[in-house]
């Protein structure tokens, strides 16, 4: 039962101590997050595996990419564990490196063309690759070895106005929506940012509307966050006067747009921590998380703006009962479901991620 799960828990806990540190990620259910050293969104999980350099493994509580990440940025001696190795990432899914490798090379070569008769002052390179946390480490290793970078849905911004300063246009992947909000708020107009379709030629794009591009969208998503409307919005608005809306920027720019307001997971529960009792909030994110806030703050009314439970499916795929195994194998001397980023993606994508950390500080 649940109560002796969390019992072999704590218990292998306390007899690895200081030699593990569970990271647990927003979405994770509670009976996982109560394990947790730190609790956190995508960015503050990256920076805490550069920083909690004491244990000699981390067990991740989150999903694949983030567990690479780690693995990237965490000191060579340090080793990293995902409970549950199903737990991957539909999003991170929708870019695979051969797709990114081939569009590249057709935009390389159009850019080539088109360019020539850029000012020669203008010494900013034709396209740059900027990659969501969200993609696998060979895509983050592609960005690194291309003068790219890492963004989260925390530092976004930061990064694209980083990019465009080497950069007449940037190619984001895999995140169409985090791609558009964050740009659109910069003032880039709408018809400034195709759509990139790796099934099509050019993207299935024009070579005009490619040239006058700033930003290029990979046409990936998240299916958690596609679920939420603007009809959602509407209905919360009229059956809750003063309601506050916050959604995360994975939802599309409709639904951004009728919000009050956007941000990251970590963004969305400072704003809740922040907030007058009495506040009424309607989330666009993530169940688990939106519960976890509605007990932690009785004092506010809280709900999800989707009426239909909606968990990540693969973030709940971290069960307690995989937690309490890996813990209890690691008090008996053994190491299982360990992520290895291969040492050929190592360091290009050591080198975006930490051309991330940089840009943030
Ligand atoms: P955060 O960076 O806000 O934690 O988001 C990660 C994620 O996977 C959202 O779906
Ligand atoms: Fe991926 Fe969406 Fe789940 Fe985040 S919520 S891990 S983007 S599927």
């Amino acid at each position: 039962g649940d109560e002796e799960l969390r019992r072999r828990i704590v218990a292998a806990k306390q007899a690895l101590g200081e030699r593990v540190v569970v990271l647990g990620h927003f979405y994770q259910r509670d009976e996982v997050i109560d394990h947790a050293d730190v609790v956190g969104d995508s960015f503050q999980l990256a920076r805490a595996a550069t920083e909690r350099t004491e244990a000699e493994t981390i067990v991740f509580c989150g999903v694949h990419f983030m567990a690479e990440t780690a693995d990237v940025l965490s000191p060579g001696h340090q080793r990293v564990i995902l409970p549950n190795l199903a737990a991957g990432c539909s999003m991170a899914d929708m870019a695979t490196i051969e797709d990114v490798e081939a569009a590249w090379s057709q935009l390389t070569e159009l850019y080539a063309g088109q360019d020539a008769d850029v000012d020669p002052e203008d010494t900013r390179l034709p396209v740059l690759p900027v990659t969501y946390m969200n993609s696998s480490a060979a895509i983050k290793a592609f960005c690194g070895h291309h003068g790219g970078i890492v963004c989260t849905s925390s530092n976004a911004r930061s990064v694209l106005d980083w990019a465009f300063a080497r950069a007449r246009r940037v190619i984001f992947f895999p995140d169409q929506h985090l791609g558009r909000n964050t740009a659109r708020a910069m003032g880039v107009p709408l018809e400034a940012m195709p759509v990139w379709n790796p099934r099509e030629p050019l993207g299935g794009n024009d070579p005009q509307s490619l040239h006058d591009a700033r930003v290029i969208l990979w046409q990936g998503f998240c299916s958690v966050h596609k679920r939420f409307t603007v009809e959602q919005i509407d209905r919360a608005r009229a059956e809750h006067p003063g309601v506050r809306i916050i959604v995360h920027p994975e939802c599309s720019m409709e639904v951004v747009d009728a919000a009050d307001e956007s941000g990251s997971t970590d963004h969305i529960t400072k704003a809740v921590a922040a907030a007058e009792p009495g506040t009424t909030f309607g989330i666009g994110t993530e169940i688990n998380l939106v519960r976890r806030l509605a007990a932690q703050y009785p004092q506010h009314t809280i709900f999800c703006l989707d009426p239909v439970v909606c968990p990540c499916s693969t973030m709940y795929r971290i069960h307690p009962g995989y937690l309490a195994w890996v813990l209890e194998r690691l008090v008996d001397g053994e190491t299982v479901n360990q992520v290895q980023v291969p040492p050929e993606v190592q360091d290009g994508s050591r080198l975006a991620l930490e051309r991330m950390l940089a840009c943030r500080a």
